[in-house]
């Protein structure tokens, strides 16, 4: 098909932020425009579907707009519109896809399905490729967010990305567990940001947290995820690549209750509810010296080993799959690729192995419209459209 200058709309509206981005052929971003509720959903300690839609609703217009401004560009300029297909909130994908249907409708341009997994692994990609960092195929996807904790083989062949999904949570999503402890140690919300700020105040071997390891899933799956060049004797035959975070969640709320920290918990909870009221963008370190009491040595030895474990465990399911599939790269994408620890443990352990590594920027880490429609270029040179019969789709898989 004839593909013009490649310049693509994206629309993102899966979870809590409304975003629309313009990129040329896939790497050039000449807007990128994010409206988040997380001030909203604050209040309530985690997203609210109802309200996220009726956000989504209220800002998916001016988003585009803005997105269409910072390009200085005009609508009939574009080459396509890109759109999250899913995995996500029902009436949040909704509200994104029937705008980009109107939009591609309205202007008789093409429209391009994508899936939001498939965003966040091409948000790095799109950035390594801005840095000229090479990266060979097959290459090894961590996607670690909120909402997900999937590792994925991914290979481009002929222009077509193909991805196998060679290991994922069976319970909570690795974000989801930083979220829930630093809920449960009376921190701010999203915990993440919180947790990763007060673990470097802390001893990370303070306490001991044990993963237990995770059965196999049954054969047919595992065949199915079995790469050809797999290394069935060390690897995938022999193990499993998933995720269980659910146990370390309640193994901290057991410390806490063992350990009598309960009142400090609550008296946490009460001093930066009222801070954060007063201050919605309090940072981390400032309240660290507003409140010195709040944060007493324990709760930080007891964050520092939390979070100790799961990079630990992040680390080791990705790096055994990495060996175990023959990938010649790591690409860590989603939320809690910003974590400083995780970045700074898993690079190193890739320099040791001799695996080239890429991490997205703090924008392209967390949810952004930008890696819809770097996704969307590969497909929109296939011809890989939408038709008028695209839905948004809560629980579509990759792979
Ligand atoms: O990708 P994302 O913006 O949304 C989802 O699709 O879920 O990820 C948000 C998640 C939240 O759970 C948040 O706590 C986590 O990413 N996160 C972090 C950090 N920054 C964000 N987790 C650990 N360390 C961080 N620095
Ligand atoms: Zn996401």
């Amino acid at each position: 098909m004839h593909t013009g200058s490649g310049l693509i709309l994206g629309i993102e509206s899966s979870c809590d932020e409304t975003a629309a981005a313009v990129v040329r052929g896939g790497t050039q971003v000449l807007a990128n425009v994010v409206a988040s509720q997380i001030a909203l959903h604050a209040n309530y300690g985690g997203v609210v579907p109802e309200l996220a839609s009726r956000e989504h609703l209220r800002n998916i217009v001016p988003v585009v707009r803005a997105a269409m401004a910072q390009a200085q560009l005009s609508f009939p300029d574009l080459d396509a519109i890109a759109v999250t297909e899913g995995p996500g909130l029902a009436g949040a994908l909704l509200v994104g896809i029937t705008y980009a249907k109107a939009l591609a409708l309205g202007l008789d341009k093409p429209l391009i399905a994508v899936n939001h997994l498939e965003g966040h692994i091409h948000a790095v990609l799109m950035e390594a490729h801005q840095k000229e960092l090479a990266m060979q195929m097959p290459l090894l996807a961590l996607v670690v967010s909120g909402g997900h904790t999937h590792l994925y083989l991914a290979e481009e062949e002929d222009g077509t990305w193909r991805y196998r999904n060679v290991g994922r949570t069976v319970d909570d999503a690795a974000g989801e567990a930083f979220d829930k402890v630093a809920k449960l140690l009376g921190l701010g919300y999203p915990g993440g940001p919180w947790m990763d700020a007060l673990a470097k105040h802390g001893n990370p071997k303070a306490v001991e947290f044990r993963f237990q390891e995770i059965k196999r899933r049954d054969k047919s799956e595992s065949q199915r995820t079995q790469s050809p060049g797999a290394n069935t004797e060390q690897g995938d035959a022999a193990r499993s690549f998933d995720f269980s975070f659910s146990g370390i969640k309640t193994a901290v709320l057991r410390y806490v209750q063992t350990h009598a920290m309960q009142e400090r918990v609550e008296a946490r909870r009460a001093a930066l509810t009222a801070a954060l009221r007063v201050n919605p963008a309090l940072k981390v370190a400032e309240a660290m010296q507003l409140l010195p009491s709040v944060f007493d040595q324990q709760t930080l030895d007891l964050i520092a080993s939390f979070q100790y474990s799961v990079v630990g465990n992040l680390m080791r399911q990705t790096f055994a799959a990495a060996e175990a599939f023959g990938a010649r790269g790591i690409v860590v994408s989603g939320g809690v690729a910003a974590n400083s620890e995780l970045r700074l443990r898993l690079t190193g352990e890739a320099n040791r192995c001799g695996l080239p590594v890429a991490f997205p920027t703090l924008a392209m880490s967390t949810d952004n419209a930008a890696m819809i429609a770097a996704a969307a270029w590969p497909k929109y040179r296939a011809g890989n459209l939408a038709g008028d019969s695209l839905v948004a789709t809560p629980q579509l898989r990759l792979g």
